[in-house]
């Protein structure tokens, strides 16, 4: 019986402890290229100010993902490159064919878009509002959280400035934890005071409460 209780509580405990909390600045990184996805949330809650850096010879893409799951296709990218000459910073999608690589959005959601080449490192700066305003299915809205997949390393071709070509990426991968940033709720999402809370807070609370209850049933038995 004891055991039964035991797991039970054992099982409560680990998903209280799983409850994902937000971020409003981070970091991932992956040790291919050093690559470095870092993020900082704007004070409006509304926009995240984004930095990706790699390793990566001077004619090649550095790109980040947003998806649902762990898979290149449907995935929102954001993806740029400087070879001392040209840059570029796009908003493309991964659609369902791998082998197509990301393509343009029509409506372009980034802003204050920049990159630096130092060498063999090359950086690429943007700004995107959590919830796009590109409807088509294009983008991932951040207000909630997020798979981060990571390439970089294929060949770009430029053509009077222009891209016109993307090679295939020789790194990728997915970061193990999602991305959850502190949306700022939108009027019509605001939680009412009924409302379970779910931040980290009430996880802690909900882990000393079943510990108590734990401890008290094997005080019993
Ligand atoms: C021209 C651009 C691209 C091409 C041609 C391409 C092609 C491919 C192909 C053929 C695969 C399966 C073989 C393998 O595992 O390597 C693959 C996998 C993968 N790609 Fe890409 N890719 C491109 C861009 C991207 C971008 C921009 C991202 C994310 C930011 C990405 C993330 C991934 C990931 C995480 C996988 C492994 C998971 C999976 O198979 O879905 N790729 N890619």
């Amino acid at each position: 019986m004891i055991t039964l209780i035991s797991a039970v509580i054992f099982c409560f405990l680990t998903s209280a402890l799983a409850q994902q909390t937000c971020s409003t600045e981070g970091q991932f990184t992956a040790a291919a290229g050093y690559y470095v996805f870092s993020w900082s949330l704007q004070s409006n809650g509304m926009y995240v100010d984004c930095n990706v850096s790699v390793n990566t010879a001077n004619n090649t893409w550095v790109a980040v993902g947003f998806s649902e799951n762990q898979i290149m296709p449907d995935t929102d990218v954001i993806i740029g490159a400087n070879d001392g000459t040209d840059e570029f910073v796009d908003d493309r999608w991964n659609g369902a064919d791998r082998r197509a690589g990301p393509s343009l959005d029509p409506m372009q959601n980034i802003m204050d878009t920049s990159t630096i080449r130092d060498g063999n490192r090359l950086t690429i700066m943007f700004t995107r509002p959590l919830v796009s305003p590109d409807t088509s299915g294009r983008d991932e809205n951040l207000d909630v959280c997020r798979y981060v997949l990571w390439a970089f390393g294929g060949t770009t071709t430029f053509e009077n400035g222009d891209v016109t070509a993307l090679g295939g990426h020789s790194n990728r991968g997915v970061f193990p934890n999602q991305l959850c940033l502190c949306a700022t709720p939108t009027p019509t999402e605001t939680p009412t005071p009924t409302e379970t809370p779910t931040s980290s807070a009430a996880s802690v609370a909900n882990v000393a409460v079943l510990t108590f209850i734990f401890i008290f049933i094997a005080a019993i038995f």
